[in-house]
C-alpha cells in the first residue's frame, strides 16, 4: 500500500450506498453523498417536466404517533397532468410514482412509461417527491434546519414516506370526486422498492405496483454483499477479456504509480485532472464511480440519468480500453473510459475530482443508509474488477455513528416488509406486483428474480440495465425492451378490467 493514500472506497449509488471497505483503514462516508461530477452542460436533454404542473399538499409531520409535535405540517410537493385523464365519472385510472431519493422532476424527466401509456388508459399522471428531498422538506421548508440533527431527521424514514404518498393520494381523489379511480403506483430502485411495498401495505389504495430494478432482497442476511461487485465485473468481462484483465489490474498500477516520486504529477496529468492536489485513493474513487454508474445505466440508447452518456456505454468503455493504438498504456486505456462516463459532450476542460456537488439533491440518502436501508454492496472476491473486500457491518455502523451519532437497524425493514421467504409468504398473501429487473444492473442482485404467483410476476431482461423499463421509448429501443414494455402493460391492463369488472359487480 502506498504512502499517504487511502485504498479505501465508498460510493454511491446514486446515492444508494455504498461501496466498501476492509482493511485497518477507514473513512467516514461523507454526506451529502458525492457523485463526482464534470464540467459540462446539464440538462442538453430536453426536458419533458414542462410536462406536469407543480403543486403542494400540506403534510403531517409524523403518522405514526399522536403527540402535539406530530401535528406539525410541511409542504409535500407533487407533479400532475390530467390531459389524458378519462375523468372521475369514467372512473379513469391514475397512475402514481412512489417518488425516491431526489428532486421529482428527475424522475420524472427519466420515467416515460406514464406518459407513454396514459393515453391508451386515460390516465391521470401523478409523480409525488419523497419527503426530505427537492422542495418537499419539512420544518418550514429549511433544509438546515430539518437536516440539522438526527431529532429533526428522524422522520426521514420509509414508512412515513409510504404514509405520504397513501394521504395525498386519498386526499386527491376525493377532491378530484374519484373516489373510484383505480390507482397504479410505479417505481424505479429505491422508489422501486416503496411502490412494491405500498401495494403490501396500502392495498385499499393501490390495486397494482410496477416495482422496477428494486432490491427488495438486498438486505443483510438476504443478499450476498459480493453480488454487486460480482454483476459489475461479469458486464464488463462479457464485453472482452483484455477489457476484465486491464480494468482488474488497474488498482495496483494506480497505487505503485502514486507511490513513486513525482508518481501523483504523472497521474495528474495521465487523466486531465484538474488541481494540483490529487491522491491515489481519490483517483480510485473517481474511476469506480464511473465503472459503478456506467454498468448500472448501460442503457441501448444514449441517455442523460446520471451523466449524457452514448448507447451501450459499458462496450464503448471497453472499446476505449481495448483500442490498439493505447498499446499498453494502461492509465491511456483507463483515461478513455472515464471520458465515456465524465466526457461523453466533449466539453470537460479538466476533471474535478473533488467535486461532489449534487444536482439531484440526493442528501437525504445518507440518513436513510445510516439508518434502515442497510443495503449490501461493499464486497469484491477475487475475481473482482475491484479491490478485493469483505463488506462489514460494524464498519458501516461506526461511520454512520460518526456521521449521525445513530445506531443503523439493520433488521428493521424485513421485519416491517417482509424479504425472509418471500417466495412462501407472498405467494398466499400479496397480488398483482411486477418486479422488472435487468440483469446488468448491479442492483439485480437483490431484486425478485422469479415469479411468485399468478400475479405477483418477475419480468428479467438479459441485458436490460437499471430501470430502463421506465424509460421513455425511442424508436430506437431494441426489440427485448418493447417486448418487456408490452408485457408490463398487459398485466397492468388486467388488473384494471379485473378491478372494473369487481367493481360492477360489489
Ligand atoms: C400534459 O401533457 C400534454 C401532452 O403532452 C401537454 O400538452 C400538456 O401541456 C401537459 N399539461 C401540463 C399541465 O403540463
Ligand atoms: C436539532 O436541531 C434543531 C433545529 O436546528 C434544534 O432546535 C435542536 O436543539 C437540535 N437538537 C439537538 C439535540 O441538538
Ligand atoms: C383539495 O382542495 C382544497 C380546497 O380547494 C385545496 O386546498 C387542497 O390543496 C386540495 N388538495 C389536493 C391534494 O389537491
Ligand atoms: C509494452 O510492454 C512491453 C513489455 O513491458 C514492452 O516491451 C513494449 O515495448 C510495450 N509496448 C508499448 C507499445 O509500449
Ligand atoms: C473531453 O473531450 C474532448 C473531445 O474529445 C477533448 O478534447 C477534451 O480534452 C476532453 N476533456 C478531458 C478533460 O479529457
Ligand atoms: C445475520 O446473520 C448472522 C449469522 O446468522 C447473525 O449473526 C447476524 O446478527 C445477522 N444480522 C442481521 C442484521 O440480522
Amino acid at each position: 500500500m502506498g504512502t499517504g493514500f487511502i485504498s479505501i472506497w465508498f460510493l454511491p449509488l446514486f446515492s444508494l450506498l455504498v461501496f466498501g471497505i476492509s482493511s485497518a483503514h477507514f473513512i467516514p462516508i461523507r454526506f451529502p453523498t458525492p457523485i463526482a461530477q464534470f464540467q459540462a452542460e446539464k440538462d442538453s436533454v430536453s426536458s419533458p417536466t414542462g410536462l406536469y404542473k407543480e403543486k403542494f399538499f400540506t403534510q403531517i409531520l409524523d403518522h405514526f404517533n399522536f403527540n402535539p409535535q406530530s401535528y406539525q405540517t410541511f409542504q409535500q410537493r407533487y407533479l400532475i397532468n390530467d390531459t389524458f385523464w378519462g375523468g372521475p365519472k369514467k372512473n379513469a385510472p391514475i397512475f402514481l410514482y412512489t417518488g425516491n431519493e431526489g428532486e421529482i422532476e428527475w424522475f420524472a424527466q427519466n420515467t416515460g412509461f406514464m406518459y407513454d401509456n396514459a393515453p391508451r388508459f386515460k390516465a391521470l399522471i401523478v409523480f409525488i417527491e419523497h419527503r426530505y428531498y427537492g422542495k418537499s422538506i419539512p420544518f418550514g421548508g429549511n433544509e438546515d434546519v430539518a437536516k440539522s440533527n438526527a431529532s429533526t431527521l428522524g422522520y426521514l424514514s420509509s414508512t412515513q414516506a409510504l404514509a405520504d404518498y397513501a394521504t395525498l393520494i386519498t386526499h386527491l381523489k376525493n377532491n378530484l370526486s374519484a373516489t373510484d379511480s383505480p390507482v397504479v403506483v410505479f417505481g424505479g430502485s429505491y422508489g422501486g422498492m416503496l411502490a412494491a411495498w405500498f401495494r403490501l401495505k396500502y392495498p385499499h389504495v393501490a390495486i397494482g405496483a410496477l416495482a422496477s430494478s428494486a432490491p427488495i432482497l438486498g438486505f443483510v442476511n438476504l443478499t450476498s454483499p459480493y453480488s454487486f461487485s460480482k454483476i459489475i465485473t461479469q458486464d464488463f468481462r462479457s464485453e472482452s477479456e483484455n477489457c476484465y484483465k486491464v480494468l482488474k489490474g488497474s488498482w495496483q498500477q494506480i497505487e505503485d504509480t502514486a507511490s513513486q516520486n513525482g508518481g501523483l504529477e504523472k497521474l495528474r496529468n495521465s487523466f486531465k485532472i484538474c488541481k494540483n492536489y490529487i491522491s491515489g485513493g481519490a483517483l480510485e474513487g473517481w474511476l469506480s464511480t464511473a465503472w459503478v454508474y456506467t454498468a448500472m445505466t448501460d442503457y441501448p440508447t444514449p441517455s442523460n440519468f446520471l451523466n449524457p452518456m452514448p448507447a451501450y456505454p459499458v462496450k464503448q468503455m471497453c472499446k476505449a480500453i481495448d483500442d490498439p493504438t493505447t498499446g499498453n498504456d494502461t492509465f491511456a486505456k483507463l483515461y478513455g473510459a472515464a471520458n465515456v462516463y465524465y466526457n461523453y459532450t466533449g466539453t470537460a476542460t479538466c476533471f474535478d475530482l473533488d467535486d461532489d456537488s449534487d444536482t439531484h439533491g440526493l442528501g437525504g440518502w445518507g440518513w436513510q443508509a445510516c439508518t434502515e436501508m442497510i443495503l449490501v454492496t461493499g464486497g469484491s472476491d477475487e475475481e473482482s474488477i475491484f479491490p478485493p473486500s469483505d463488506w462489514s457491518y460494524d464498519a458501516r455502523a461506526s461511520s454512520c455513528k460518526f456521521s449521525f451519532g445513530v445506531e443503523p437497524r439493520p433488521d428493521w425493514i424485513p421485519t416491517e416488509f417482509g424479504g425472509h421467504n418471500i417466495k412462501r409468504v407472498l405467494k398466499r398473501f400479496g397480488s398483482n406486483i411486477i418486479f422488472f429487473n435487468g440483469l446488468r444492473d448491479p442492483w439485480s442482485g437483490g431484486g425478485v428474480l422469479s415469479g411468485i404467483s399468478k400475479s405477483i410476476v418477475a419480468i428479467v431482461a438479459e441485458k436490460g440495465a437499471h430501470h430502463v423499463d421506465l424509460r421513455f421509448a425511442t424508436s430506437e429501443d431494441p426489440k427485448w425492451l418493447q417486448q418487456v414494455r408490452k408485457r408490463e402493460v398487459k398485466i397492468i391492463a388486467k388488473w384494471l378490467s379485473e378491478y372494473y369488472h369487481d367493481l360492477a359487480h360489489t
